[in-house]
C-alpha cells in the first residue's frame, strides 16, 4: 500500500514535471518567436509561408518553382521540398542562414513514403503486416536515413481511407478500414517523430486531409461528396489518430469536401482540425492546390489565396499565391494581418520544435549518409519487414512451398524486371539497387537452384498505355519480339520444370499519384500467358505483384497458388524468395478487399444491411447483382499461410453486460498444420440496432500471434463501453445500450460470433 502510494506520488511528480518543462518549453518558444516577428517585415512573414521545389528531383505536378535561390536570399521562402542529397539541403540553407537579413533557416521536407534509400513495401503492403512493430520501425528506418542526408520533413503518412482499387494512390494508403488505418498512423507517426525531435527524427506529416480517397469512380483528384455521418465514422479517423499522435503538420488535399475544397474550408482546417481535435502544429497545401482552387470554380489567385489562408492553411506549396497575392489582400481588408501572422507563427514554431533556430545545421552532418544510409542491416530489415507483408491468397495441393531443389520454370514479365520493384513513390529510392525475383531465387536457393527463365510476355502490349505509365522511366518495356514468340520460349522452359512460378501483375507506375484505371484486371497479354501456362498442367504458382487489389477471378481458378507481394521494395527478389522457399511462413492479412470485378466497387467487408439485405444473385428484388455476389473474392483481413489455424468456441466473460464494465472474449487458436506460423486473430464487432443504421461489423481489435504447429493459444480481448462508441445521428461520440453481436475470427468472412447485451 505505502509502496503504491510512493510510486504514485513519483509518477505524478514526473508527470508535472513533465508538463512543467513543456509549458517552459512553450514559454520559451513564445518569447523567441514573439522577438523575432517584431523584427520581421510583412513580406518576409509572407515568405516564412512559401513552399518551393526547384525541381532535380521529381516533380508531382505540373510546375516547379523557378529563381529559387533569389527568392530564399530574399527572404521569399519557408522551406524546400524535392531537394535530395545534404550537400544541396547545405547550399540551400546557407543561402538562407547567410545571406538573408534575418537568418530564418529554411525547413526541409520530402516524400519518404516507404523508406527513403531502403525502400520498403507501398504502404498498402506494409499495411497487410498488420504488425505495428514492424510498421513503426519502417518508419524509424526511414527517419535515419532521411534525416542523415539532411531532411527534417516527411509528407507522410498518408491515411487516407480507400476502398476504390481504381483510384492509383490506394498503394500509398492503408487500405478499406478506419481502425487499422488509425493503428498504422500512430504507428507511423511515432516512427518517424520519435518521442521529441532530435537530429535522426522528421516532422511527420499527416495527408491528405480529408477524403481523398473517396474520389468519385475511383479517378484522380476527382470531386468528393459524402455524409457527415460516415465521414466521422469510417474516413476521418486515421488522421484524428495521426493528430492524437502528436503530428507536427497536416497537409490539406486536392478533392472538395461539402463543396469547399479541402484547401479553403474553414470547417475542416479550422472548426474540426484546431478546434476540435486541438491540433496545433502547421497545415501546408498540396501541390499547387491553392491555385488549384480557380479551376475547381471558387474564384481567381487572389481570391483563393484568401481564401485558403482565412481557412486555417498556413503554407503555400509551390503555387506562390499567398506570396504574390496575401499583401494586396491585406491592404484591400481581405485578410487581416493576424491571420498572416499566425500562420507565419506556426511555420517558425516548426522550425523551433525542430531545432533549427538553435542549429540550422542540426540536420546536416555530411558524415552520416555513408554510415547510415542503405547498409546490409536496414536491408535484412527490410527483406523481413517485406516478407510480412505478402498475402497469400490460395494454395491448393500445397504447391507452396516449393522445394529449393525443384526445377522451376521461372516466367513472366516481372519476374526479371528491376525497375518495378520499388513501386510508386519512392522518389529517393534507386531501382538499380534492388533486388529481382530471379536474383532472390538464387540467392536464396544456392548451388541447388535449376531456374529456367522467360519473359513470357509484356506487362502489356498497349503502347498508348505503356506510354503514360512511362513517364518517370521505362517501366513497361514493349519486347521486340512477338507475343507468339514470347509465349513460345516460356513452354519450353516450362517442359524443363516441375512448377512454373509465373511473376506478374502491375508496373509500378500503374498506381500511384494519377495512375487511376477503370480496368483492375490483370492486362491482356498478361492473361493469355497464364491460360497457355495452365493448360500445361504442371502446378502454376502465381507471384502477383499489384499496388491495388485487383480482379483476377479467372486467374483464381487456373492457378495452385497465389502469392500477393504488393511491391516489396529493395529486397522484394530476396523476400519473394525467402517466402516462396518456405524460409518465412507468410502471415498477411488483406487490408483491402479484393473485388470479383470492378462493377463491385466499391466492396468492403463493413457494408450497411440495407432493408432487402441479400447476397444471393437470384433473389429478386434484393440487394444484388445478376451476374456476381455481393461477396468480394477476397474479404478483408484474409490470409493464408503454409500451415493451418483452427478457431475453438469464442467464449464471453459476460452476456449481460451494464455500464462501463469490462468483457473479455476468448477463442482458442491452434496450429493444426505442419508449419510455425503467425497468425491475425480479429475481433469484429456489430451493434445490432442502433439510432443511426450501423455496419454489419467493425474491426475492434486484432493480435498477431506466433503458433508452433501443434501448438494452442487462447487469445483474449478486452471489450469495453469505448469499442462500442460511434458518431451518432448528431455527431456525438457515443454508445448506445443494446444488443451486439462479438466476432472473432481469422478474417472478416470466416469468424465465430456470440450475443452481448450491453446496457447502461
Ligand atoms: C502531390 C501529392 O498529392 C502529395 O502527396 C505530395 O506530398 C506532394 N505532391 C509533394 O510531392
Amino acid at each position: 500500500m505505502k509502496r503504491t502510494f510512493i510510486v504514485s506520488l513519483v509518477m505524478l511528480t514526473m508527470l508535472q514535471g513533465r508538463q512543467l518543462s513543456a509549458q517552459t518549453t512553450n514559454a520559451r518558444m513564445k518569447t523567441f518567436i514573439d522577438n523575432l516577428m517584431k523584427k520581421m517585415t510583412l513580406d518576409e512573414k509572407i515568405g516564412q509561408l512559401n513552399l518551393l521545389t526547384p525541381g532535380g528531383g521529381v516533380a508531382t505536378g505540373a510546375v516547379v518553382s523557378s529563381d529559387v535561390e533569389t527568392k530564399i536570399k530574399a527572404g521569399n521562402v519557408g522551406g524546400l521540398f524535392g531537394v535530395i542529397g545534404v550537400e544541396k539541403i547545405k547550399v540551400a540553407q546557407d543561402f538562407a542562414v547567410n545571406q538573408t537579413r534575418l537568418k530564418i533557416p529554411l525547413i526541409f521536407g520530402s516524400d519518404i513514403i516507404h523508406g527513403y534509400k531502403t525502400i520498403f513495401p507501398i504502404p498498402l503492403g506494409l499495411s497487410c503486416s498488420w504488425d505495428m512493430n514492424l510498421v513503426e520501425k519502417s518508419a524509424r528506418i526511414a527517419a535515419l536515413e532521411a534525416t542523415a542526408d539532411g531532411l527534417c520533413w516527411n509528407f507522410s503518412p498518408m491515411v487516407d481511407i480507400a476502398r476504390d482499387p481504381r483510384w492509383g494512390r490506394i498503394a500509398e494508403g492503408s487500405g478499406e478500414d478506419p481502425y487499422l488505418g488509425a493503428q498504422i498512423a500512430r504507428a507511423m507517426v511515432k516512427g518517424y517523430q520519435g518521442s521529441s525531435y532530435t537530429n535522426n527524427t522528421l516532422m511527420a506529416c499527416v495527408k491528405h486531409f480529408a477524403l481523398y480517397g473517396a474520389a468519385e469512380g475511383g479517378r484522380d483528384y476527382n470531386t468528393v461528396d459524402m455524409s457527415r455521418v460516415k465521414m466521422y465514422n469510417e474516413y476521418l479517423p486515421p488522421y484524428k489518430a495521426a493528430v492524437d499522435a502528436g503530428v507536427g503538420s497536416v497537409m490539406s488535399s486536392f478533392n472538395e469536401i461539402d463543396g469547399i475544397p479541402a484547401t479553403g474550408n474553414k470547417w475542416l482546417l479550422t472548426d474540426l482540425l484546431r478546434k476540435q481535435w486541438g491540433f496545433n502544429g502547421f497545415v501546408v497545401s498540396d501541390y499547387t492546390s491553392v491555385n488549384e482552387m480557380i479551376a475547381h470554380g471558387m474564384g481567381d489567385l487572389q481570391t483563393v489565396s484568401a481564401l485558403a489562408v482565412n481557412a486555417g492553411l498556413d503554407m503555400d506549396m509551390v503555387g506562390e499565391g499567398f506570396l504574390t497575392t496575401l499583401k494586396k489582400s491585406l491592404a484591400e481588408g481581405k485578410v487581416s494581418l493576424a491571420v498572416i501572422e499566425l500562420a507565419c507563427r506556426r511555420i517558425l514554431e516548426a522550425k523551433y520544435k525542430l531545432g533549427l533556430f538553435d542549429n540550422p545545421y542540426k540536420y546536416i552532418q555530411p558524415d552520416r549518409p555513408a554510415k547510415e544510409i542503405l547498409t546490409p542491416q536496414r536491408r535484412s530489415e527490410a527483406r523481413n519487414i517485406a516478407a510480412h507483408s505478402f498475402v497469400l491468397l490460395k494454395n491448393s495441393n500445397e504447391a507452396l512451398p516449393v522445394k529449393k531443389s525443384a526445377r522451376i520454370a521461372l516466367i513472366g514479365p516481372l519476374a526479371d524486371s528491376r525497375e518495378n520493384m520499388l513501386g510508386t513513390w519512392a522518389v529517393s529510392g534507386d531501382s538499380k539497387l534492388s533486388v529481382t525475383v530471379i536474383e532472390g531465387l538464387k540467392n536464396v536457393a544456392g548451388n541447388e537452384a535449376k531456374i529456367f527463365y522467360a519473359k513470357g510476355a509484356n506487362l502489356s502490349d498497349d503502347e498508348q498505355f505503356a506510354k503514360k505509365v512511362n513517364v518517370f522511366g521505362t517501366r513497361i518495356d514493349i519486347d521486340k519480339r512477338s507475343a507468339d514468340e514470347m509465349l513460345a520460349e516460356a513452354l519450353e522452359m516450362v517442359s524443363k520444370a516441375d512448377v512454373i512460378v509465373a511473376v506478374v501483375g502491375e508496373a509500378s507506375e500503374m498506381t500511384g499519384e494519377a495512375a487511376s484505371r477503370s480496368d483492375i484486371a490483370l492486362p491482356e497479354s498478361q492473361k493469355k500467358l497464364i491460360r497457355a501456362l495452365s493448360k500445361t498442367g504442371k502446378p502454376l504458382v502465381l507471384v502477383l505483384m499489384t499496388g491495388r487489389p485487383m480482379a483476377i477471378p479467372e486467374e483464381n481458378k487456373l492457378a495452385d497458388a497465389i502469392l500477393l507481394t504488393w511491391h516489396a521494395g529493395t529486397e522484394a527478389g530476396n523476400a519473394i524468395a525467402d517466402v516462396l522457399f518456405g524460409g518465412y511462413n507468410p502471415s498477411g492479412k488483406l487490408s483491402a478487399s479484393f473485388p470479383v470485378n470492378v462493377g463491385q466497387v466499391p466492396v468492403y467487408y463493413s457494408q450497411k444491411n440495407t432493408g432487402r439485405p441479400s447476397d444471393s444473385a437470384g433473389s429478386k428484388f434484393q440487394s444484388n447483382y445478376l451476374d456476381v455476389p455481393n461477396a468480394p473474392l477476397f474479404p478483408f483481413g484474409y490470409g493464408l499461410s503454409y500451415t493451418r489455424f483452427s478457431y475453438g468456441d469464442l467464449s464471453l466473460s459476460k452476456k449481460n453486460a451494464k455500464g462501463n464494465e469490462t468483457i473479455t472474449a476468448s477463442v482458442t487458436v491452434t496450429n493444426t498444420g505442419k508449419y510455425d506460423g503467425e497468425e491475425v486473430v480479429q475481433l469484429y464487432i456489430r451493434d445490432v440496432v442502433g439510432s443511426i443504421t450501423r455496419p454489419l461489423k467493425e474491426l475492434k481489435g486484432f493480435q498477431k500471434i506466433n503458433l508452433k504447429a501443434g501448438e494452442s493459444k487462447t487469445i483474449s480481448f478486452r471489450i469495453t463501453p469505448e469499442e462500442l462508441r460511434f458518431y451518432n445521428y448528431n455527431l456525438k461520440y457515443d454508445w448506445e445500450p443494446g444488443e451486439f453481436l462479438v466476432m472473432v475470427g481469422s478474417n472478416s468472412r470466416d469468424v465465430k460470433t456470440e450475443k452481448l447485451n450491453w446496457s447502461k
